[in-house]
C-alpha cells in the first residue's frame, strides 16, 4: 500500500516515513523544501535501507500536486504534514499562513477526490484547545478561539476536513499533537530549526553545545509548582508510530466515524525547569539559563488525556523524558560534527 507523505522531509514527516517503511508501506515524499532539505530523503533511505521517492512540489500549486498522483496512481492514503508552523511568525505574516496552510489542504482534498484516494491523516495540534480550563484535555474539551493565525489554520483545517468527510467518500483522522521533541535513535534525522529556534528543546540543545549564550526561561510566576509552564512532551518516534496506526485503522475499516480526532501525548506534564534538569542529568552537560518576562501567548499548563488513542489506535508511548533529551542531544552533536567536517 502506497502512502503519500506531504511535508515528508520535515521533522515529523521524516520520522513518520521511517515508521511507515518499517511497517511495510510504500512511501512517496512531497515537500517544497521551504523548511527542510532534500538530503533528508536520502537519510530516511539510509535508515530503512531503501530508496525513497521524493518529489519537490508546492501544495499550493494544484497542477503539481495532481501530477504526483498521476505519476503514482496507486497512492491509497495521505498523511498531510505540509504546513508553516511558527506561532510567532504567524502573527507577523498571517496571510501567508492562511494561504499556505489552507490552500494546500483544499488542493489536496480536491486532488484526492479526483484521483480516488480516500484516506487522510492530518497533523493537528493541542493549540486548538487554547488555554483549556480542565486538565488533562481529552477530545471532548472545547476547541477555543485560536491564540494565533497558525492555531486558527489548524482549527479551520479540522473543520474543512470534517465537512469534506461528511459529504464525500473521504475518511479522515485528525491527530492533535502535544509537544513533539527528540530525534530518531540513529541520529540521522531530527528537528532542524532554521535560524533561532522558537521551541524549548532545540533551544536547550543549541545552548548546551555553545551556539547560544543562555536559555531564556519565559516567566517564573505561572500558577504551577515551580512557576514555569507545564507541557506534555512526546518523543517524535512515538508520535510517528501513531500515524502508522491511524493509517492502518482506516485501511482495515475500523473507523467509528468518517472523521475522527485523537490526542497524541504521554499524559504527563513537565515544567520548563524540569526539562532543563532532566537534560542536564541525562547528558551531564550544563545549560546556562535566566528567567525572563513571560512570552506573549503562552499558557500556564496543558497535558493530554490520550486514553482514546491508547484504546482505539492500540497505541501507547514507549519512550520517556530521558529518551527524549538524550536523542535530541545526540542529534545536536551530530549536526555540530557535520559542520566541523565541512
Ligand atoms: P516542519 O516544518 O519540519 O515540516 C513541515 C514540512 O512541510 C517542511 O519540510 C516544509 O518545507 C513543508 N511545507 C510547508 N509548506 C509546504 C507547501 N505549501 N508545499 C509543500 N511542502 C510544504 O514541521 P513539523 O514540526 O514536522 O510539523 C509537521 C506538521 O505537524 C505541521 O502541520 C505542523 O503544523 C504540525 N504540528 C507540529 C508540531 C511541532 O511542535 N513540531 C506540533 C503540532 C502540530
Ligand atoms: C514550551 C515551553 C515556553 C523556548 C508550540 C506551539 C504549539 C505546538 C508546539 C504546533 C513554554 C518555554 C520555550 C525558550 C522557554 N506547535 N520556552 N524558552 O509553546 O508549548 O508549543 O509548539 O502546533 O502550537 O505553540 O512549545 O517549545 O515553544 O515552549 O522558556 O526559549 O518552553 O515558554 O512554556 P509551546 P515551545
Amino acid at each position: 500500500m502506497k502512502i503519500l507523505v506531504t511535508g515528508g522531509t520535515g521533522y515529523i514527516g521524516s520520522h513518520t516515513a521511517v515508521e511507515l517503511l518499517k511497517a511495510g508501506f510504500d512511501v512517496v515524499l512531497v515537500d517544497n523544501l521551504s523548511n527542510s532539505y532534500k538530503w533528508i530523503a536520502d537519510r530516511i533511505g539510509r535508515i530503512c535501507d531503501c530508496k525513497v521517492p521524493f518529489i519537490q512540489a508546492d501544495l499550493r500549486d494544484k497542477g503539481s500536486l495532481s501530477k504526483v498522483f498521476t505519476d503514482h496512481r496507486d497512492i491509497s492514503g495521505v498523511i498531510h504534514f505540509a504546513a508553516m508552523k511558527a506561532v510567532g511568525e504567524s502573527m507577523q505574516i498571517p496571510l501567508q499562513y492562511y494561504q499556505n496552510n489552507l490552500i494546500s489542504l483544499m488542493n489536496l482534498l480536491e486532488v484526492m477526490q479526483e484521483k480516488g484516494a480516500e484516506h487522510l491523516v492530518f497533523s493537528s495540534s493541542c493549540t486548538v484547545y487554547g488555554a483549556a480550563e480542565k486538565l488533562p484535555v481529552d477530545e471532548s474539551s472545547p476547541v477555543l478561539e485560536a491564540l494565533s493565525p497558525y492555531g486558527n489554520t489548524k482549527r479551520i483545517s479540522e473543520e474543512i476536513i470534517r465537512d469534506s468527510s461528511a459529504t464525500t467518500s473521504l475518511k479522515s483522522i485528525s491527530l492533535r499533537y502535544f509537544n513533539p521533541v527528540g530525534a530518531h535513535k540513529s541520529a540521522l534525522i531530527g528537528e532542524l530549526p532554521m535560524g533561532v529556534p522558537n521551541n524549548l528543546m532545540p533551544y536547550i540543545t543549541q545552548t548546551a553545545i555553545g551556539k547560544r549564550d543562555f536559555l531564556r526561561v519565559f516567566g517564573n510566576d505561572y500558577p504551577t509548582p515551580d512557576g514555569t509552564p507545564i507541557r506534555d512532551y512526546i518523543h517524535v518516534t512515538d508520535l510517528a508510530k501513531a500515524h502508522v496506526k491511524a493509517i492502518q485503522r482506516m485501511t482495515v475499516g475500523e473507523q467509528k466515524n468518517d472523521w475522527e480526532v485523537f490526542n497524541l501525548g504521554t499524559g504527563k506534564g513537565y515544567s520548563v525547569l524540569e526539562i532543563i534538569s532532566a537534560f542536564e542529568k541525562a547528558t551531564g552537560v550544563k545549560v546556562p539559563w535566566k528567567f525572563m518576562e513571560r512570552r506573549s501567548g503562552d499558557i500556564a499548563a496543558i497535558w493530554a488525556d490520550a486514553s482514546l488513542a491508547n484504546r482505539e489506535l492500540n497505541w501507547k508511548t514507549e519512550l520517556d523524558l530521558q529518551d527524549m533529551v538524550i536523542s535530541a542531544w545526540e542529534w545536536e552533536k551530530g549536526q555540530d560534527k557535520l559542520k566541523r567536517q565541512k
